[in-house]
């Protein structure tokens, strides 16, 4: 059996895949070594791990043992180990959530149900880099997967409207810590009137906690994610258009995506609208078939107000595999221009699924191999 050893296994991300792990049974696939850069020698909580000790994450030799690593740490982690790995001579598979490894030439960015193809030809052709896309980039593509598949998209402008998961646990832990004073402060007053200037000071008081999102987010938004990056773009703004097009190997013909990144108060469900530039002008009806039926998790929702507000929001989607769009129909433009929404799962489809099932494929295309 093929030895995967797991790192980050006790953060968000990590505990996400794990519980995937135990929803679909993956353990029984492979051997699960457990890493951690903080509590090596102690023993593994998981069940999966059966009382196994924890083993040193910065340990280069423990690590080069497995066949696969998967880390969901993040960059710094990457960015330290995986080098050192490789000039160790160690030459297995690794996955990870990063974006550290994503541009490297060597790399394929995994999100098979729209580059399963590329994702084989890579193993075949000796490819040992598996990096999951950024959140966004991954939900926006299973969202509009039939449009890019009937080649139906001149461009895409995507508005986001991201959940505090992606700035991490600490970041969704301080956004809740913000709503309990939200909430504290709003009811020390009965109209709305009043309790908004109460809200208001409080947001604005020195001690009001934001050293996580550096600025309160609960009853605001903040619409700047990650570092500068060029042309006025934030590096979150540049990943939609630089990664997309090297899932969707198109890199020499890049289809132009682009738009604003903002983060907003929903706690693990990344949102976003969208502006299409269609190639030619298009009935509604055509684009709802090739919407709906272009993989397996893409939940199209009619453009009606309760099935919207029943099923296109953070509320409905939080924790389910389901790629929610709806709110189509033909912009002022004309009929080659369409607006849409779609909400995805940060977490899920946003990070630990693409890492599982690139795990699964790796692991039966070795043991196909081996037979
Ligand atoms: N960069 C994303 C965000 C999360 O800040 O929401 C990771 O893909």
């Amino acid at each position: 059996m093929l030895k995967v050893g797991l790192i980050g296994w006790r953060g968000m991300v990590g505990s996400v895949l794990c519980g995937r792990f135990d929803e679909e049974n993956d353990w029984a696939g492979f051997q699960p070594f457990f890493f951690s850069t903080s509590k090596a020698g102690e023993s593994c909580p998981l069940a999966a791990a059966r009382g196994a000790s924890i083993l040193d994450a910065k340990n280069i030799n423990e690590l080069s043992k497995m066949d696969i690593l998967l880390s969901t740490q993040g960059g710094s982690y990457t960015e330290e180990i995986y080098p050192k790995l490789r000039a160790a001579g160690w030459t297995g598979y690794w996955i990870d959530a990063a974006s550290t490894l994503r541009m490297k030439e060597e790399s394929t960015i995994v999100l098979d149900p729209i580059n399963g193809a590329a994702i084989k030809e890579a193993l075949k052709a000796g490819g040992r880099d598996f990096i999951g896309g950024n959140c966004t980039v991954s939900l926006l593509l299973l969202a509009i997967h039939g449009l890019l598949k009937a080649d139906l998209i001149e461009w895409v402008s995507s508005m986001t409207y991201q959940a505090a998961s992606g700035g991490g646990a600490a970041f969704m832990s301080e956004l809740l810590k913000q709503y309990q004073l939200v909430g504290e402060k709003g009811a020390q007053a009965d109209t709305a009137l009043s309790q908004e200037i109460l809200v208001r000071d409080e947001l604005r008081s020195p001690s009001f906690p934001c050293s996580v999102t550096k600025v309160p987010l609960a009853a605001s938004l903040i619409p700047w994610i990650d570092v500068p990056w060029q042309d006025g773009r934030t590096k979150e703004e540049w990943k939609a258009m630089a990664e997309g097009n090297k899932i969707l190997d198109r890199t020499a013909n890049p289809l132009p995506i682009d738009g604003l990144c903002v983060r907003v108060g929903s706690l693990r469900c990344h949102s976003q609208g969208l502006t299409i530039k269609l190639r030619r002008p298009a009935e509604l009806n055509e684009l709802e078939e090739l919407i709906k039926n272009a993989n397996s998790w893409v939940r199209y929702i009619p453009n009606e107000a309760e099935a919207t507000r029943a099923a296109l929001t953070p509320a409905a989607v939080s924790g389910t595999l389901d790629i929610a769009i709806g709110r189509l129909h033909h912009l002022a433009m004309g009929k080659d221009y369409i607006g849409a929404f779609t909400v995805g799962d940060q977490l899920l489809w946003g990070a630990a699924e693409p890492l599982r099932r690139v795990l699964n494929i790796i692991i039966s295309q070795l043991e196909s191999e081996q037979c």
